[in-house]
């Protein structure tokens, strides 16, 4: 495959000044990409704020002789999502890319969960993923080209003990980006989501033992790769852990068919077999799958006209 370049490209990345987001910024700016740099630099669970996180990695891509602009708004607010676009747009006149990767924890058992630290969650994770995206996507849909990537976690799309903020929070990137991949087609915009497994500051406790065989940089291929004008994919998830790349998918069964007749509890329970196997499944990419998978079934039974 030829060399994956971002020249003349203009990228932001938020939740830039650290972790697996440097290194998103570090290589799209070594590909030849101008680069947001956004982060508000506050601690893990989202407390306070410090322009230099931003401004260190500014300093590295520029030292680098890559381009670079901090961006110090926050992901969680209509008026820092447009900020962090403007910063792009004064700066360097488009947008091709966004990555959205800022991110906080604030883990409780759901009994023990506190509203605040729900709002704080959906706030940087998936309100802050709409902030930044819509004015993007504006911006994109004028220039006929842009690249989403969305960061959701196994935490959410599998399931972890005491993520149940972060985890509806991840999850429901998903469901942004598979609209925005539906909406954004037309006018060749992508939207993917990696699901990342690195050893951060977020995650070096969690991950114990198998921290050290968790490079951030790792992850960074796949997250350049669907950044990049090279890919073509829209619609899909990926999980990068330790120089393992997968996709991940959610699957819709053959199923099991009532028919004309009304089904009771009891026909579900006695068609568990049929409702889980997975042989036949199929990979919906919009509504309209579903619906053509039901439609020859509702036309068999007479429910709707084969006409
Ligand atoms: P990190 O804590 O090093 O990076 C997150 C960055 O987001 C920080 O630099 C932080 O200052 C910034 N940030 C937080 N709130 C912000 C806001 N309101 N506005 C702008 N910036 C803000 O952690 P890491 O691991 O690099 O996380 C990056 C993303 O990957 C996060 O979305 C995280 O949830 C996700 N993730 C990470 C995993 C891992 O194994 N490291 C696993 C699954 C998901």
């Amino acid at each position: 495959m030829t060399d994956i370049s971002f020249d003349g490209q203009v990228a932001i990345v938020t939740g830039a000044g650290g972790g697996l987001g440097r290194t998103y910024a570090l290589e799209l700016a070594r590909r030849g990409a101008a680069v947001v740099v956004n982060d508000l630099g506050g601690t893990v669970a989202g407390v306070g704020d410090d322009s230099s996180a931003a401004q260190r990695v500014v300093d590295e891509v520029r030292a680098a002789g890559g381009e670079a602009v901090p961006s110090y708004d926050s992901v969680s607010t209509p008026e820092g999502g447009a900020a962090i676009v403007g910063a792009a747009l004064d700066s360097f006149g488009r947008v091709d890319v966004v990555i959205n990767n800022a991110g906080i924890l604030r883990d409780r058992t759901f009994a023990k969960l506190e509203w605040a630290d729900l709002d704080a969650v959906l706030d940087v994770h998936l309100k802050g993923a709409f902030y930044v995206s819509q004015p993007a996507f504006r911006a994109m849909k004028e220039g006929g080209y842009g690249r989403f990537v969305f960061t959701a976690s196994n935490a959410g799309v599998f399931g972890n003990f005491g993520q149940a903020n972060y985890g509806a929070a991840k999850s429901g990137l998903v469901g942004l980006s598979n609209v925005l991949a539906i909406e954004g087609a037309k006018s060749g915009i992508a939207s993917n989501v990696i699901m990342p497994v690195a050893r951060t500051r977020m995650t070096e406790e969690i991950l114990g033992p198998l921290a050290g065989a968790l490079d951030p940089d790792q992850v960074t291929p796949m997250v350049v790769f669907l950044a990049s004008r090279a890919c073509e994919l829209t619609h899909e998830v990926f999980s990068a852990a330790g120089g393992r790349y997968s996709r991940v998918f959610t699957g819709l069964t053959r199923g099991w068919y009532a028919g004309d007749r009304p089904a009771s509890a009891e026909d579900v329970a006695d068609h568990l077999g049929e409702i889980e196997d997975r042989d036949g499944y199929i990979v919906p990419t919009s509504v309209a799958d579903e619906l053509q998978q039901l439609l020859p079934l509702l036309r068999r039974s007479g429910a709707v006209s084969t006409s």
